[in-house]
């Protein structure tokens, strides 16, 4: 089926869909009516502000369709502003002593505690996320608060002495790069802010934040989090905006002399783009791309476990996650045995809104979601896969719902294992060798994770070095913590967040040399 056949078929589904809500799921404008979190204004210079020209634009919740809040559409008017009151304010914050910049943050983490149960609610009513994930998440992200508190304290740097002179000496330090401007994907609206904005502001970076427009409510309560925190005015702004404006506050952001850093997280494709204007002024720059995870299973491997890592890797947050499995590649020793425990699994998911704690998946983000598993699903078909669970849209429950998937015998070349999916389709290719499953799972263009299960140690080891990804989890599929370095090769991106790592993507090191 076409692209265009799948959109026209969207359309024609039954409206009002019938939602299989559960009693205690409150829906539109209602759903967040006592949530003191929850922001209608941006958060420019310490302040709550509109649009200059007040427009807005509505926040839905994919679960229904039903609009949630309206928020201001700002554009490169008030991009501006915010650079200019985060310049205004970076003297001030690098000055700050690194116990007050620490002292901070810990405040804040302990407001993001305190406030737990209403940032979980925002984040699944604006994103559709099951609610247990949301408030994972919430601990997740408040981790990076609480992990570059304490690193805000280590901020150090070298002397050395001179080789040749006696009078003289080297020193070393780590300095703010300056203003910094954090671009952040919907899939996880709280701890991608939280793992930039941590590192920065222990850096002593102000930040000027543009989150996606699908999911700005939560950072907006975040910002109510730092102001509650008291953070100086200028130095923790949110700029919001739609997808119409989001290529010029974008724009904006990247050829600004003033914004010294740009770090995004997002799709490829916007990556490139932004990496490429932000050479006209020579920033600083991190990216967090796209990725394409293979998930190799060997002989060797314990399958019970490997089952088990396949289902929490590949549908974590209805499978809308840079690492989550993509291709899933199983010996041919253990694929039948592998193939019929995954069925089992992928047909036992429960999904539907994300409030109600009995679901274990969510709607996907959006209708354009929804088209490209359903492409995905199709062409993995038409190469003569075989459909063991779901491969349906499930309109019965909302406008962007897709059953929990399961395709096995998927052909190499298909779609899905050239293409990032992003949603709920698990699909199964055969393997023989080692070498040629290495030579699969390398053949892409980007290189973010990567998994694979073997009891094999000498295989291990050599697994784990022939794979070319920034992060590899063996035996294990869920990979992510505030002590480790998340970052990709290839055009997966550049420079690591979080870990000890994570800091120095806003430090500049200075030399000087010190003659007395
Ligand atoms: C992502 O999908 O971009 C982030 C996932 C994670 O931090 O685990």
């Amino acid at each position: 089926m076409s692209y265009m056949m799948i959109r026209a078929g969207l359309r024609s589904l039954s409206v009002p869909a019938k939602l299989q809500l559960n009693r205690m799921v409150r829906t539109g404008v209602d759903a967040l009516r006592n949530n003191t979190l929850l922001a209608s204004q941006a958060y420019i210079n310490g302040k709550w502000v509109t649009a200059e020209n007040k427009a807005t634009f509505e926040v839905y919740d994919p679960a229904t369709g039903d609009s949630l809040a309206a928020v201001p559409d700002m554009t490169s008017t008030e991009t501006e502003e915010a650079i200019k009151a985060a310049s205004c304010a970076q003297n001030g914050w690098a000055k700050t002593p690194l116990k007050e910049r620490s002292a901070f943050l810990t405040k804040m983490k302990t407001l993001v505690d305190e406030n737990s149960e209403m940032l979980a609610e925002i984040m699944t009513y604006e994103s559709g996320k099951p609610i247990a994930e949301s408030r994972g998440e919430v601990k997740y992200g408040n981790s990076f608060f609480e992990w570059f508190a304490e690193e805000a304290k280590r901020i150090r740097g070298d002397a050395m002495l001179h080789p040749v002179k006696r009078d003289s000496r080297y020193m070393i330090v780590r300095q703010p790069v300056g203003v910094s401007a954090l671009i952040t994907p919907w899939n996880f609206p709280l701890a991608m802010i939280t793992r930039k904005a941590g590192a920065a502001l222990a850096a002593g970076c102000c930040v000027v934040i543009k989150p996606a427009e699908d999911t700005p409510l939560t950072a907006l309560a975040i910002a109510k989090i730092a102001e509650k925190a008291k953070l100086p005015a200028g130095v923790f702004n949110v700029v919001t905006c739609s997808r119409k404006n989001a290529e010029s506050v974008g724009e904006t952001l990247c050829l600004s002399s003033d914004v010294r850093k740009l770090s995004f997280t997002g799709s490829t494709p916007v990556g490139k783009h932004l990496y490429s204007l932000c050479g006209s002024t020579v920033k600083r720059i991190s990216l967090e791309l796209g990725g394409n995870a293979p998930f190799i299973v060997f002989d060797s491997a314990d399958v019970d476990k490997a089952v088990q890592g396949a289902m929490g890797c590949k549908f974590r947050n209805t499978g809308q996650t840079c690492v989550c499995a993509n291709r899933i590649f199983v010996q041919s020793g253990i694929y039948n045995s592998f193939c019929s425990k995954l069925a089992e699994k992928v047909k036992s998911l429960k999904y539907g809104h994300g409030m109600d704690p009995t679901n274990s998946l969510g709607p996907l983000i959006n209708e354009r979601a929804v088209v490209k598993v359903k492409e995905h699903v199709d062409d993995a078909i038409s190469r003569g896969a075989a459909l063991q669970a779901g491969g349906h849209l499930a309109p019965e429950f909302g406008p962007n719902f897709f059953q929990p998937t399961l395709v096995t015998d998927v052909a190499v070349d298909a779609l899905v294992n050239r293409e990032e999916t992003f949603g709920p389709l698990a699909a199964v290719t055969k393997f023989e060798t080692e070498d040629e499953v290495i030579s699969m799972a390398n053949s892409v263009k980007v290189g973010l994770a990567g998994y694979f299960y073997s009891n094999n140690a000498a295989q291990i080891f050599r697994v784990s070095e022939a794979l070319e990804f920034g992060m590899i989890g063996v035996n294990e599929g869920v990979i992510s913590s505030e002590l480790a370095p998340f970052g990709g090769v290839k055009e997966s991106g550049v420079g690591r967040e979080g870990s000890m790592y994570g800091i120095e993507e806003y430090q500049e090191l200075k030399y000087v040399n010190l003659n007395f």
